[in-house]
């Protein structure tokens, strides 16, 4: 047993009884230093996880491939498992606590044979901030080692913001147990779905996750922490944990805006998140791209916070025109999971905005070529970096008390009805809207309405409990200050589509046109018409300047389709009725209130 670098006692008896547990051959406590992350992709070079780039063209970046069965977040084998079912919620899966300990136990018995056990001290969030939280993440995968260090306040240092107070235990273990003598895989994972677990016990608040090494499956600091486990927390303490980026917005008068944006995964978060603005003047400076935790201010304002200190983005689509400040943040100290290696030595996906080499490794290992008929990166391959190597990075990014938010956006892919941009009437009408949100894939057959998943605030597969209490958590909020100090809300929607099938939005750069309209909007100021949808900017009230244009296009963005509305008020109706009594009263009555005006 080595000697622990702290004196809290729980912990020290819950690392010896996990020793026990998982029966590794030796145990480190991490303690965040760049020699130890060094040393560990080092070791994982040797031991052929890494890949080492090329340093004159990516310095200090490395190539994971992960294996096949091991790509994403798994859903279908992600529990929250509260004492009683319902509060999961209709939303969650759910197991008897108690029953999914069984069957863990069992499997975390000896897990670790062969391997060396990490124990993983961090923060999310700035160390005095006062909604930071500190979480003990137990592995036997140097992978998640080396990416949260990248990811979160890792380390000596969490250990001392920790002292003797209470943690949240993360318990992790890739599933691969070696026999003596036996060489390890590349990847270790369990591969078989079903062995695979990602459990949250919300009234513990505690993690258990076996058998992936990918993403949100196994750094537990991000969706396990800081969204199912945070929303538990944040409910009981009156805060919110959301699945948002935050942004700096300045004016060209110099007025800065904060704005928080929730969006299912795969809409495009990151990029919004560190945008170009293509509006002369204007500027966007990154605070987070994928978590807010907001919290009152004492002024009665509502803060946004990253509890992350690095980005976890997809690689498949960034590109320098998709986005320019990301391709700059992973030119170094970066790691690559399950993208293409070119012949000399540098990464490749599909999207990136440069021809493919005539031939290249592709994410599984296998020879690739451009004729060859299968992707080079896989389409979840990601990239993590740190969030300080951002080129528009805020100064306040970093602020423990967070930035005082202007506006709530939220959106998704809907190709049809709904308008670029809606304003909310009111704090429930917002409420609303972002309990609606969803995002919707096109069918083949013409004139077909899309398949649309509802996503209430991006939150449905990180809320950590029943997302009726969930809604009725955010309505809340208006009761707890001044109304007119709560941000505005708005409803933004860049994947509109024209009948042939292209955007009518050139998205990207150009949303900056729709962020300078909601800042006129939170000033009071700019031009909009009263729907029963609720307040859209005039044809003339964006500023278009720049933009070819086509009129017809702009009046379908910003029309009512009173028809389509009325279809997707009867698609809540029915997505409302998976609540139950859990439904807030005040939502159905918005519902209500919408069908009225839409006669
Ligand atoms: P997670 O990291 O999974 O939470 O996802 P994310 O919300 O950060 O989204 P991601 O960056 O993976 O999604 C980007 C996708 O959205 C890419 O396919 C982009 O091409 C697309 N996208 C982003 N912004 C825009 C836009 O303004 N217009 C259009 N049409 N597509 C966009
Ligand atoms: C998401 O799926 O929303 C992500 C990626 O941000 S992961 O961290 O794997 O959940
Ligand atoms: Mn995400």
């Amino acid at each position: 047993m080595v000697t622990a670098p702290t004196t809290n006692r729980r912990l020290i008896k819950w690392v010896e009884e996990m020793t026990r547990l998982c029966k590794p051959e030796r145990v480190h406590w991490c303690d965040g230093s760049q020699e130890e992350y060094d040393r560990l992709c080092q070791l994982m070079v040797d031991g052929g996880t890494f890949t080492p780039l090329n340093p004159a063209k990516r310095p200090k970046c490395f190539l994971a491939r992960s294996h096949a069965s091991d790509v994403a977040r798994v859903e279908d084998r992600t529990y929250i498992c509260s004492r009683s079912k319902d509060d999961a919620g209709p939303t969650n899966n759910w197991t008897d606590p108690d029953e999914i300990k069984r069957i863990l136990m069992a499997s975390y018995d000896g897990c670790m044979r062969g391997r060396t056990m990490y124990v993983i001290p961090f923060s999310m969030g700035p160390y005095s901030s006062p909604i930071a939280k500190i979480g003990v993440e137990i592995t036997d995968s140097p992978y998640v080692v080396v990416n949260m260090r990248i990811m979160t306040r890792m380390g000596q240092g969490a250990l001392d913001a920790l002292g003797d107070r209470d943690f949240v235990p993360c318990l992790h273990s890739v599933g691969a147990p070696l026999a003596p003598g036996q060489k390890d895989a590349p990847w270790p994972c369990e591969p078989d779905p079903a062995k695979k677990y990602i459990v949250h016990f919300p009234e513990e608040r505690m993690i258990w996750s076996y058998g992936s090494g990918y993403g949100g499956n196994a750094l537990l600091g991000k969706k396990c922490l800081s969204l199912r486990i945070a929303s538990v927390i944040a409910r009981a303490e009156g805060w919110m944990a959301e699945h948002m980026v935050i942004l700096a917005l300045t004016s060209p008068a110099g007025k800065t805006y904060y704005v928080c944006a929730a969006f299912p995964s795969a809409c495009g978060k990151t990029n919004l998140a560190m945008m170009q603005p293509s509006l002369p003047g204007w500027k966007v400076r990154c605070i987070g791209d994928d978590i807010a935790w907001i919290r009152l201010g004492e002024d009665g304002r509502l803060y946004a916070m990253n509890p992350e200190t690095g980005f976890f983005g997809v690689a498949p689509g960034t590109s320098n025109e998709s986005n320019p400040n990301a391709l700059k943040t992973i030119e170094r100290n970066t790691i690559f999971t399950n993208v293409g290696l070119t012949p000399d030595g540098d990464v490749w996906w599909e999207d990136m905005g440069v021809p493919p080499p005539l031939r290249q490794i592709d994410w599984e290992g296998k020879e690739w070529t451009p004729d060859c008929g299968r992707k080079a990166a896989h389409p979840n391959a990601r990239f993590t970096t740190p969030a300080a190597q951002c080129p528009v990075i805020d100064p306040d990014w970093e602020n423990p008390a967070g930035v005082p938010i202007s506006a709530f956006l939220f959106g998704g892919r809907r190709p049809s009805v709904i308008p670029l941009v809606n304003e909310a009437f009111n704090w429930e009408h917002g409420v609303f809207m972002g309990s609606a949100a969803g995002s919707e894939t096109t069918t083949a057959a013409l004139g077909k309405a899309g398949v649309l998943r509802r996503d209430p605030f991006a939150m449905l597969p990180f809320c950590g409990y029943h997302m009726g209490d969930y809604l009725t958590h955010w309505l809340s909020m208006a009761g707890r200050t001044d109304r007119a100090k709560l941000p505005k809300v708005f409803f933004v929607n860049w994947f509109r589509k024209g009948p042939d099938g292209k955007w009518l939005w050139p998205g990207y750069g150009e949303n900056a046109r729709v962020l300078k309209w909601i800042c006129e909007r939170v000033d009071g100021a700019g031009k909009f018409r009263q729907t029963p949808i609720g307040n859209l900017p005039t044809p003339d009230a964006l500023d278009l300047s720049g933009l070819k244009m086509n009129a017809a296009d702009l009046e379908q963005l910003l029309a009512v389709d009173t028809e389509g509305w009325k279809r997707e008020a009867a698609d809540i109706e029915d997505y409302y009725a998976l609540f139950g009594s859990r439904l807030p009263q005040a939502l159905r009555a918005e519902l209500e209130g919408l069908r009225r005006r839409l006669g």
